[in-house]
């Protein structure tokens, strides 16, 4: 069977994430990763989900957990979720979230919601490499969102006519953003929403990492800054993506949209023609566990990824030669280190996994155009003192042998 005559064009776009490749090499003990952005497994509210998944398959429960459900979501997770969002600035209703398995599943639906082949996508540049990876299959062009820079908009608009298309949305994630640290300010949030609403697009908000803030000030979501501005939810264009992922655990896949009802309304119809809903018995317990323990776990987790991001800011203005800057991130789990020109990410890691057997992502990959080879990304969430201090003290052997 020749496969390559009969796949779907879209596959082409469709590459192994570097990351998912890397993970499966670094399982070796004598290796210390930098690499994964995941939670720390010990950090998991592993008790509070037994009793949860407990009461959640009780006898008077289980008829609901373990039957079919309606796409939306389970209602009292939705609820707890709305009141969350009032709680930041984003007043709402249950009518007013989806759940989604994971923030990534929403990414794959407001592709397929917003994308036809040759639109253009505005997206940071590096940015979540699964977001581009979610939006491939839609086979957008991209074009580099920079706020900051004061492009005009029909700058925007004429580059994706040229390309047969037209430009459909902002995505960005504005707090401690996935692969840089790096947080948009308040000025950098209403620039965009002046050039979404000049070029009429819609904002997807990545809120991932949003409740992992460690110091300075808030910033509101770029949903309560448009809200503000016109009222109420359901006249905003911005979709904002929220996920358990990183406060509760990866593991269950709940994740939600905040829209307006107009969105939510058609992401349903996505909903239901993909998977149907999100799993019940995992809604239940997630609701359960938010409910009782969110509040308290979420500033324990704080406190410890926050110390584990001094001790790596530390041990890097100890370690790094001349010539490599980083982010100082004020959340979130990564790091961003732009090299000199000369070194490239990629062939550092392969050396490194032959030598000093650290781990971290390469730049390049964040980037839809491939550039960026002289960055790579670290995580901080893994490590307490001795790996910190030990794996980025490899890290600038390996630079100064560079
Ligand atoms: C910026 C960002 N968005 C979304 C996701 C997907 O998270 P999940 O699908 O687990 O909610 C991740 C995961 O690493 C991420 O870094």
């Amino acid at each position: 069977m020749n496969w390559d005559q009969i796949l779907a064009p879209r596959m082409s776009r469709m590459k192994a994430s570097e990351i998912r490749e890397l993970l499966k090499l670094l399982d070796q003990p004598d290796i210390i990763s930098f690499a994964g952005g995941i939670p720390d497994p010990a950090l998991f509210p592993a008790q509070a989900f037994r009793e949860g998944m407990g009461r959640a398959l009780s006898d008077r429960q289980c008829a609901t957990s373990l039957q079919y459900s309606v796409s939306e979501g389970y209602g009292p997770l939705r609820g707890w979720i709305a009141a969350g969002m009032a709680g930041i600035g984003v007043p709402c209703t249950r009518d007013n979230i989806l759940i989604t398995s994971g923030s990534q599943q929403a990414l794959d639906y407001l592709g397929k919601l917003l994308l036809a082949p040759g639109d253009t996508a505005l997206v940071g540049w590096p940015t979540y490499l699964g977001a581009l990876g979610a939006f491939n299959a839609y086979e957008p062009h991209y074009a580099p969102l920079t706020p900051g820079d004061n492009r005009p908009a029909q700058d925007y608009r004429d580059q994706a006519a040229a390309q047969g298309g037209r430009v459909k949305f902002a995505y960005l994630s504005a707090d401690f953003a996935n692969p840089t640290g790096v947080t948009t300010d308040q000025t950098g949030r209403e620039r965009l929403l002046d050039l979404a609403e000049d070029l009429d697009i819609a904002i997807i908000e990545d809120a991932a990492y949003q409740a992992l803030r460690y110091d300075g000030e808030a910033v509101a979501p770029i949903l309560a800054t448009e809200i503000a501005r016109r009222g109420q939810i359901d006249a905003c264009r911005t979709i904002y993506c929220g996920s358990f992922s990183k406060t509760l655990a990866p593991g269950l896949r709940i994740g939600w949209v905040c829209a307006a009802q107009p969105v939510i309304a058609r992401l349903v119809l996505i909903k239901q023609a993909a998977d149907l809903h999100s799993a019940t018995l995992n809604q239940i317990a997630t609701h359960l566990v938010a409910s009782g323990h969110f509040a308290s776990h979420v500033p324990m987790l704080r406190e410890t990824y926050g110390r584990r991001r001094d001790l790596m800011l530390a041990a890097l203005d100890r370690e790094m030669p001349d010539g490599v800057t980083w982010t100082r991130p004020e959340g979130g789990m990564f790091v961003w280190l732009t090299l000199p020109e000369y070194i490239d990410g990629a062939e550092l890691l392969a050396r490194s996994l032959r030598t000093e057997r650290i781990a971290f992502v390469p730049g390049h990959a964040f980037f839809p155009d491939g550039s960026g080879r002289n960055t790579i990304r670290l995580s901080f969430t893994l490590h307490d003192k001795a790996a910190m201090d030990e794996g980025i003290a490899r890290l600038g052997r390996l630079l100064r042998a560079a």
